[in-house]
């Protein structure tokens, strides 16, 4: 393998154990439980993993609990296929069985194929047609991303309007050229993935932002071609808001990519941002708190809260969260085991009561430790 394999102490831990409730460990093996319910009455929800093949969402405002959660169903999900994170903050570093860190050198997948390459680059950079079409004159096979703007500054421009779109694209391809990221056109093989462990791909420390996208969406690209019916993988992208764009890849994966096996969980404090299209094609929802009015009204309609969503939503404690997915009826309001420690941020956000007014998208102040 090219990067790094780990064995997590916390990820055996008797600590991890303890938490999680004893008919979940019964049932583990056939099902991914997802949490108990707050209504004892109720029995604990347990969907099949090929659920999650028609993939998932964690939503909730900043500090409700998704990266506790997310963590808890890697873990699960582990027990019966190759599970990745796509880790926007390094927040699960510490649960990985292998931590792929391309800030530390360790190569990162890029399409081999100009083709898939061209359209990488225009979704990270959101190029323009004659931007893209410059791009498209000098792109090769395999070609890296130095090497690109290299290609590009010695093109001789065939018009002015040709010289303007190559230096807008020298500008806008610079950055990426110069990260500190290591590419491997192709990607790894097949084999890299370990079955059945946790790979977590730590984006906290790739630079610039536009780095950490091409990042994120070449490794989204990469397991769609490692996956099959046979040799399924889940991917847990944190952080998804800053991924998902209307046509981009993300959005094409989760419409298309279920026969491929590859099961997808979106985490994102954002549900307005992933946008109604997105949330409609997906089986499972994981709602935690929510507390703008934006987010809420987006779930009033693309959920089976309906109108509902006002009044509970805003009300969930930290780690409380409505489940819905097609086996239930209804949403069911379930309690998630903590998993993971506080980050080193301080990253209690929400208080412990969780209850608050929900406040405008806009005017909303940031939370304690709000990174954005
Ligand atoms: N299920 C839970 N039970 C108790 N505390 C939790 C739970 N989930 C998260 N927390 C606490 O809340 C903090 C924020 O959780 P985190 O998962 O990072 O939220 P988010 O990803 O939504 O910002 C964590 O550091 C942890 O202390
Ligand atoms: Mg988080």
């Amino acid at each position: 393998m090219p990067f790094r394999v780990r064995h997590s102490l916390r990820w055996n831990s008797s600590d991890m154990r303890v938490v999680i409730p004893a008919q979940n460990i019964y049932r583990a093996g056939r099902c991914i439980p997802l949490g108990t319910p707050v209504d004892p009455l109720h029995h604990a929800p347990c969907s099949a993993p090929d659920d999650f093949m028609r993939h998932a969402v964690i939503l909730g405002s900043t500090g409700s609990g998704k990266s506790n959660t997310a963590s808890y169903l890697a873990r699960e999900l582990s027990r019966h296929a190759s599970v990745v994170i796509i880790d926007w903050y390094g927040e699960h570093i510490d649960e990985g069985d292998v931590v792929i860190d391309p800030a530390a050198g360790d190569p990162v997948p890029m399409p081999a194929d100009r083709v898939s390459m061209l359209e990488l680059l225009e979704e990270v950079l959101d190029l323009s047609p004659s931007q893209s079409y410059v791009l498209m004159k000098v792109l090769r096979d395999g070609i890296g991303l130095e090497e690109l703007v290299k290609e590009v500054e010695y093109l001789t421009p065939e018009g002015r309007w040709e010289n303007e779109s190559r230096l807008a694209l020298i500008r806008r391809l610079s950055p990426l050229a110069y990260s500190n990221i290591r590419s491997v056109a192709g990607g790894w093989g097949d084999t890299a993935l370990g079955d059945k462990l946790v790979s977590v791909l730590d984006l906290s420390r790739v630079h610039p932002v536009s780095s950490r996208r091409l990042v994120a969406l070449s490794m989204l690209r990469y397991l769609e071609t490692v996956a099959s019916p046979g040799r399924r993988v889940f991917v847990i992208v944190e952080e998804a808001q800053n991924l998902v764009k209307a046509n981009g890849v993300v959005a094409r994966q989760v419409a298309e990519v279920r026969k491929k096996g590859l099961g997808i969980v979106l985490v994102t404090q954002s549900p307005s941002r992933l946008g109604e299209d997105i949330l409609l094609n997906i089986n499972v929802r994981i709602i935690h708190s929510l507390r703008s009015w934006a987010d809420i009204e987006v779930m009033a309609r693309s959920s089976a809260l309906g109108s509902e969503a006002y009044r509970v939503l805003p009300k969930l404690r930290v780690g409380e969260a409505l489940v819905e997915y097609h086996a239930l009826s209804r949403p069911l309001l379930v309690r998630f085991p903590k998993v993971i420690e506080p980050g080193e941020g301080g990253e209690h956000r929400l208080d412990d009561a969780g209850i608050r007014e929900p406040v405008d998208a806009e005017e909303a102040p940031p939370l304690p430790g709000e990174r954005h």
